[in-house]
């Protein structure tokens, strides 16, 4: 069952072709991060308006590059939120056309269920039950992960996402937007022990976490220093050492909470390389192994709901799914909220 995944639920649109026997067959992605880092931000009808020049031409890029024609497709999956309303908008507009024109199954897929199930895109791959530690710009969260669809909420941020948090922390110190990749590679120069950042919310007891106090109190080590590049670079290592110290910990809880020994990393913090070496070290001296996806599919991609769609296409083999007829989206949308697959 060959499978058309389409994202468009923030700044970058991505594009796969996922064939349920042969694996990935092909992926594009465009992304809007230059025309947005003018803004410091991404400007949502910028971002829609781009969306809208990109998805067609990337189709067709990647069916020519899994030399498929678009009548040999058998579903489309599209990402029907959460994420920017009008950026979902043209993603489930072109998506349900094609359904329509197609007359074949149209999926709408919720953005980070494809986050979760995108280490299951790897090898080795995780199987049910696992954790997942969701770390993106918007989000983060622990979730329990027992089946395709069944999603139990462990802990997340009460304030600032992981993601927010770097790329607060990285404008503070001057870096572009999105600064998470940028201030990583700052802190690989930084002098460890300089500085220490609190850990919020580490011995909170609950899985939850909090970030936004850590970019205040980067902000005030800021203006009592003389700020240096060694300085900037002792500093970005001081906030990411705290970040991932809490998200390590709160993950090694949630494993012994639950009893479960598979972590999954999703998400585009899940890209830094501390945060992998940490938790793969931690994890494994209790017992658990961890997955991150590769690294290209750790932030936003059409890989991970063209897979997803292809998962609950195939968990639900005699379900008739109609060509859509009409689409939705969902700006805001809790993953507890997604049904399990029948049939
Ligand atoms: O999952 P994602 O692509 O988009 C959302 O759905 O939000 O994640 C993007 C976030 C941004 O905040 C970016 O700064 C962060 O992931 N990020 C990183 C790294 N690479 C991307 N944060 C820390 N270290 C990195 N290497
Ligand atoms: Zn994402």
């Amino acid at each position: 069952m060959l499978v058309l995944g389409i994202e468009t639920s923030c700044d970058e649109t991505g594009i796969a072709l996922f064939d349920t026997k042969r694996g990935l067959l092909s992926h594009t992605l465009y992304s809007q991060i230059e025309m947005h880092s003018e803004y410091g931000g991404v400007v949502p009808e910028l971002a829609s308006r781009d969306h809208i020049r990109r998805v067609l031409p990337l189709v067709k890029q990647t069916l020519h590059a899994a030399k498929c024609e678009l009548h040999e497709i058998d579903a489309i999956a599209y990402t029907q939120g959460p994420g920017l309303a009008g950026a979902l908008l043209v993603g489930a507009s072109i998506g349900a056309a094609l359904s329509f024109a197609l007359k074949i199954p149209a999926l709408g897929i919720h953005h980070l269920e494809g986050h979760l199930l995108s280490p299951l895109l790897s090898t080795p791959a995780p199987s049910f039950p696992f954790i997942a530690l969701l770390v993106s710009g918007g989000h983060t969260q622990l979730m329990q992960v027992d089946a395709i669809g069944c999603y139990k909420l462990l802990g997340e941020t009460v304030d600032d996402a992981a993601g927010e948090a770097f790329d607060k922390t990285a404008k503070l110190l001057g870096l572009g937007y999105p600064g998470g990749a940028a201030l990583s590679k700052l802190a690989r120069q930084g002098q460890a022990g300089r500085f220490k950042l609190p850990r919020p919310m580490l011995n909170s007891g609950d899985l939850n976490f909090s970030f936004s106090g850590l970019k205040t109190a980067v902000l005030t080590l800021i203006n009592k220093q003389e700020i240096t590049q060694q300085t900037s670079a002792d500093i970005a290592l001081a906030f990411q050492e705290a970040i991932v110290e809490v998200l390590t910990e709160k993950s090694l809880t949630a494993l012994s909470r639950t009893g479960l020994t598979q972590l999954v990393v999703a998400g585009g913090v899940g890209a830094n390389d501390q945060l992998r070496q940490n938790l793969s070290s931690k994890a494994s001296a209790k017992g658990a192994t961890v997955f991150y996806p590769e690294l290209e599919f750790c932030t936003d991609n059409g890989a991970m709901i063209a897979f997803a769609g292809a998962m609950r296409l195939q968990a639900s083999p005699d379900k008739i799914w109609p060509p859509a007829s009409s689409f939705t989206v969902n700006a805001r949308w809790n993953l507890e909220m997604l049904e399990e697959p029948d049939d």
